[in-house]
């Protein structure tokens, strides 16, 4: 069983303090938070409480670290603890802009030590389920992906609000749906346009909305949102031969496809409440087939997931799932975001894994 010490122990990484506390191959022995109130409710559940992060990085027992700190400081940790020959698990988004992350990476080369992020929602339900029904071709050639999270209790208080922190829901929740998109799409990100909102916290973005153009012109559509009274659905994608819709977390959803290209019912000319149409006519119901969408029973979404593959890959036995050269492809397009925002209008790039200008 390996050691971990935790940097930052917070909402999150009291998450990962739950999550494991079954897990037969990581032991949390200790922590250290600069907050004394977080270092005394670390003490009261049984974990070692460290003096100062000299003294986790040094204890010779401690084989990983946890870095789960507001995101300013992601980078200085991850140098420190992989010198001191920790591997490390670092929380998202990994680092605040491409540069820092390239400075771990180097670190990460240099050392020897593994270095993974927790990229946890690439396990989500809901995103493995539309993935699975786009790669089993059931829609057809898919040229639209809209992914969304919405809320409308505004954003939560405190270091999300303030941009020297890494806050801003582009950091928080973009990093996310972006990653489960890259993770999906293997293909060169050529274009970037975002609108970033600031409708609370004028220094960060509190909503944002996000086009990402592929080589193959597929085109992805993510929203994060704040304010929304009403929702969207959670998925929707449209392929050549159908349309995929997943509700919500609960996987809710159906897809409808066509089985009937060929019927002549565009001749029809049909009289509705706002004038005729052909074009936006409802097709026959005998020309489609409709699918129910539920949840699929036999993902695994736990954080042990990310554990697994990290402790696999110090033991040799699989290379590393979620990689900082995939966290880089992600930074670049955030980066971009911001650009596109600041200047309003779309960005050139050329975002892939293995392309010449990623790596490290
Ligand atoms: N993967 C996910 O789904 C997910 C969800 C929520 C948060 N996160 C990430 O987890 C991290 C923490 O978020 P949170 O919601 O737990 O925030 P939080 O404010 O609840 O916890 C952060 C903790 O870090 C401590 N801290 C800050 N700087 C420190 C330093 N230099 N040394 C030691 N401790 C320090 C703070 O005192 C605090 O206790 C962020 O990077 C966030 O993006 C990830």
């Amino acid at each position: 069983m390996y050691k971990m010490g935790i940097i930052g122990y917070g909402g999150m990484a009291s998450y990962h303090a739950a999550e494991l506390k079954n897990y037969k191959r990581v032991m949390i022995k200790g922590v250290y938070d600069v907050n004394p109130a977080r270092m005394k409710v670390a003490y009261e559940s049984g974990y070692k409480a460290y003096a100062s992060k000299a003294e986790l990085l040094m204890d010779p027992d401690i084989q990983i670290v946890l870095i789960a700190t507001t995101n300013e400081v992601h980078k200085e940790l991850a140098i420190e603890a992989m010198r001191a020959d920790k591997h490390v698990i670092c929380e998202k988004p990994v680092t605040m802009n491409s540069e820092e992350l390239i400075e771990v990476m180097k670190v990460a080369r240099e050392t020897g030590k593994k270095f993974t992020i927790n990229q946890n929602r690439r396990t989500n339900k809901d995103f493995v389920l539309m993935k699975q029904k786009v790669e089993e071709g059931l829609l057809g050639d898919v040229y639209v992906i809209e992914s969304r999270v919405e809320g409308s209790r505004g954003m939560p208080k405190g270091w999300r609000t303030v941009k020297s922190l890494g806050g801003g829901m582009m950091l928080d929740w973009g990093v996310h749906l972006i990653d489960q998109l890259l993770f999906m799409i293997s293909e060169p990100v050529k274009t970037v346009y975002c609108k970033m909102y600031s409708l609370e916290y004028d220094e960060v973005d509190d909503n944002f909305r996000l086009t990402l153009t592929f080589k193959s012109g597929l085109t992805a559509h993510i929203e994060v949102s704040t304010n929304n009274y009403i929702t969207h659905p959670r998925w929707y994608v449209l392929g050549t031969e159908g349309t995929l819709v997943i509700d919500n977390w609960d996987c809710v959803g159906k897809i409808v496809r066509c089985i009937d290209k060929d019927s002549v019912w565009e001749d029809e000319i049909i009289y509705t409440k706002a004038g005729p149409t052909k074009t936006m006519a409802p097709r026959r119901q005998e020309s489609i087939k409709s699918i129910e969408l539920n949840e699929p029973f036999d993902v695994v979404d736990k954080l042990s997931v990310v554990y697994d593959n990290l402790i696999d890959a110090i033991d040799g036995i699989k290379p590393l799932q979620i990689t900082a050269e995939q966290a880089l492809r992600v930074m670049k397009v955030m980066e971009a975001s911001f650009e596109s925002h600041e200047l309003g209008k779309s960005i050139l790039l050329d975002v892939c894994l293995g392309c010449q200008n990623y790596i490290v």
